[in-house]
């Protein structure tokens, strides 16, 4: 991960300086030592490109001569607007402006640490890259810059500032380094593994496999992994910030739909576009990251992750439509559509996840329908509840970190669909309205807590490139779910 430090405003000697300014404040004292070094290049730079630091724009000018090499001026626009969002986006330039070379500084004026310490959450999160599997890259082709330098007036404010940000860094690479991976290497005892891997950050994880998950009755998870070689696994990952159990000693529930890989069964995909479903096991990639982040920053808080890792194959094991399983939760269900698995993975988990944990609110992620790209796009998630006021509190921490939800209907109505001749329901109903009708399937598993379900299909995964979140895995989620628990289930 990129490193990050935090220094007072000195004039660099090397590199790449990039100067964050805003179109009406105060700039930055920078500015003016900057522009006085090379003659009153930089303010004839800005009078002749007509630069007028307007948000999301930039201008190059080239350095003094010995030493500082460039200087990168990024627009912030207004003062009055500018937020933790305008100043990633502003980072996330800064790093994509100084990436070339080895030494890079982006300096600020007199802005608030903690707006400033969001600058360098954007450069970190605009740096990801996913170069397991490249072996014959050019030297020219990898950024060099390993560590920037953020000059402030008040560096040891934002330098405080920082470490819950940097948490939130990491979670969110975890979960797009594992959203990345190719289903060969990462099949559900592997994703285990790196599960397992986490609990130096003080997280308690429990690995649950077959025989285990036989015995607790999961016969719908199961029966989605019986086509694979590759045997499933539940992971539980608890995070404990609160000491004793006080009144909010209950958790938070987080649930991941894990599909490391989603032939869709039997009921095959075609080809087209079928290698996308690598990235099936993204609610679970952002359920672990999610954790990470958590404990990462010590989140005064109760956590807990589960995530069911199963891969949808075919073969002379796997389960066939019409077949009738029964669930954990006891009751049946008719599988007219093994490709509609991850319904079912769910069902068992989240119906466990209430069981066992009682938690204050149960929040599911999953690439569950692609309907709701239909319906939605790429902007936003699709958010479905049994609760009015969880519901908005995610509306509102979705759109203070840029990752948006939008909340669609319920209703019995839309239940019918699911009811089946033989079973207590099937696990699909018609087209229409095809993420609704799969959330109310989750909906009959959870129980009376207050339950959310973000159908991330069409935000899980980006094909181009943004402010900071290069294209590929976007960890949709880790920023959302850690900002809810932060604003609202903290203690
Ligand atoms: N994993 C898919 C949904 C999906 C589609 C995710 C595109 C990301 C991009 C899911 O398991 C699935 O196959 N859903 C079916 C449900 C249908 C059979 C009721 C779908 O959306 O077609
Ligand atoms: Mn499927
Ligand atoms: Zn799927």
């Amino acid at each position: 991960m990129l490193d990050i430090d935090f220094n007072d405003a000195t004039l660099p000697s090397a590199g790449t300086l990039v100067l964050l300014v805003t179109e009406d404040g105060e700039r930055p004292a920078l500015y003016a030592r900057v522009d006085a070094a090379t003659g009153g290049a930089v303010s004839r730079a800005v009078d002749a490109a007509e630069f007028g630091f307007g948000r999301g724009k930039s201008c190059v000018v080239l350095g003094p001569g010995a030493g500082l090499a460039r200087i990168v001026l990024v627009g912030l626009g207004k003062s009055a607007d500018i937020d933790a969002q305008v100043m990633e986006a502003a980072g996330g330039a800064a790093f994509q402006a100084a990436k070339a070379g080895a030494v890079a500084s982006v300096a600020v004026g007199v802005l608030p640490a903690a707006l400033v310490a969001h600058a360098a959450l954007g450069a970190v999160l605009s740096s990801y890259r996913f170069d397991l599997y490249r072996t014959r890259q050019k030297p020219d082709e990898r950024p060099k810059l390993a560590r920037l330098s953020v000059l402030s007036p008040q560096p040891d404010a934002v330098r405080e500032a920082w470490p819950a940000l940097r948490a939130i860094a990491h979670g969110s690479f975890i979960a797009r380094d594992l959203v990345s991976e190719p289903a060969n290497t990462l099949t559900p005892p592997v994703f285990a593994d790196r599960i397992a891997d986490l609990s130096s950050l003080g997280l308690e994880i429990e690995i649950f496999e077959p025989d285990r998950m036989q015995e607790l009755g999961f016969g719908a998870l199961l029966a989605v992994a019986m086509g694979s070689d590759a045997p499933a696994r539940m992971a539980v990952i608890q995070w404990r910030g609160l000491p004793g159990d006080g009144p909010d000693a209950a958790p938070i529930a987080f649930v991941g739909k894990g599909v490391t890989f989603d032939s869709g069964g039997i009921s095959i995909k075609q080809a087209g576009g079928m290698e996308d479903m690598k990235w099936d096991m993204a609610g679970a990639g952002t359920v672990v990251g999610l954790m990470a982040a958590l404990a990462g920053r010590r989140a005064r808080v109760n956590a807990v992750g589960l995530v069911g890792l199963v891969e949808n194959m075919l073969s002379g094991r796997a389960q066939r439509p019409g077949d009738v399983v029964r669930s954990a939760s006891g009751q049946t269900i008719e599988v007219l559509n093994t490709d509609a698995e991850g319904r079912l993975v769910l069902a068992d988990v989240l119906w466990y996840a209430q069981d066992r944990f009682r938690p204050r609110a149960l929040i599911d992620l999953a690439t569950l329908t692609g309907a709701i790209i239909v319906a939605l796009g790429h902007e936003h998630a699709g958010l479905f509840s049994n609760d009015d006021k969880l519901a908005d509190q995610l509306a509102e921490a979705g759109l203070a970190v840029g990752e948006k939800v939008w909340r669609l209907p319920m209703g019995e109505a839309y239940d019918k669909g699911l009811r089946s001749e033989i079973a207590d329901m099937k696990n699909i109903g018609g087209r229409p309205g095809g993420s609704i009708v799969a959330a109310q399937f989750l909906r009959r598993f959870v129980g009376d807590v207050p339950w959310a379900h973000l159908d991330i299909a069409g935000t899980a995964w980006s094909s181009k490139d943004a402010a900071c979140i290069p294209k590929g895995a976007t960890a949709f989620g880790v920023r959302l779910l850690d900002r809810l628990v932060a604003t609202h289930y903290e203690g």
